[in-house]
């Protein structure tokens, strides 16, 4: 079994999509062992608690970012955790966070990265008149929405689309490619070569 451990700061929704593909047996292999929030009253938590997970709130304010990390990363070690999936959370993570789990933190981001990065992405996208947007599921390095790229999933922008409705489909996305990246990182068959990630080749 391999221990997954979310970090989010707000609704869930990535979360919640993860926990139903893996309590389907949909991410062969894989349990949630702890839910993380630097938010107490982030809503991810709450539905977290509801499914029977153990959840932690870890507030960040008023601590300094290593401060802060050096928690989180102390209770992902206490529960085991392999693999640590930022489900919507707002914090950048410090080199020193990043350098404890090599290659074993993702991130989705809901734009077709390196368009994009940052905050509000989909308004940022749809604002610039893109014609097709979408998101993006990456291994996490010491800069923002930057690693190698597992999955992403691409959105086409309709005439009759606004900002919301464009989120809205993108999340739809979201939820289909994070468990399919977390299914390809903890079967293993691939390897990262320079910025990309290559899969082995099954024989048909
Ligand atoms: C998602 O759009 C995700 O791509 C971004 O933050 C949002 C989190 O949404 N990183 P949710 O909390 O998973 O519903």
């Amino acid at each position: 079994m391999k221990n997954l451990g979310i970090l989010l700061s707000g609704r869930g929704s990535n979360f919640e999509a993860i926990a139903n593909h893996v309590a389907a047996g949909k991410i062969p292999g894989a349990r949630i062992a702890v839910v993380i929030s630097n938010k107490p009253d982030a809503g991810g938590l709450t539905t977290a608690k509801k499914l029977g997970l153990t959840v932690l709130a870890i507030p960040s304010k008023g601590l300094a970012r290593e401060e802060h990390d050096r928690a989180v990363v102390a209770a992902l070690k206490e529960h085991k955790v392999d693999l640590v999936c930022l489900a919507g959370y707002m914090r950048l993570l410090s080199p020193w966070f990043v350098q404890q789990f090599p290659r074993r933190i993702l991130n989705i981001h809901p734009s077709l990265l390196p368009a994009f990065p940052g905050l509000e992405a989909q308004e940022q996208a749809f604002a610039y008149g893109v014609k097709v947007s979408g998101c993006t599921v990456h291994f996490v390095d010491e800069e923002l929405d930057h690693g190698p790229i597992i999955v992403q999933k691409a959105v086409t922008v309709l005439d009759s689309d606004d900002e919301h409705t464009l989120a809205a489909r993108i999340l739809e996305q979201e939820h289909i490619a994070y468990s399919e990246a977390i299914r390809i990182v903890l079967e293993g068959k691939y390897q990262v070569v320079g910025r990309k990630l290559v899969r082995a080749v099954t024989a048909k």
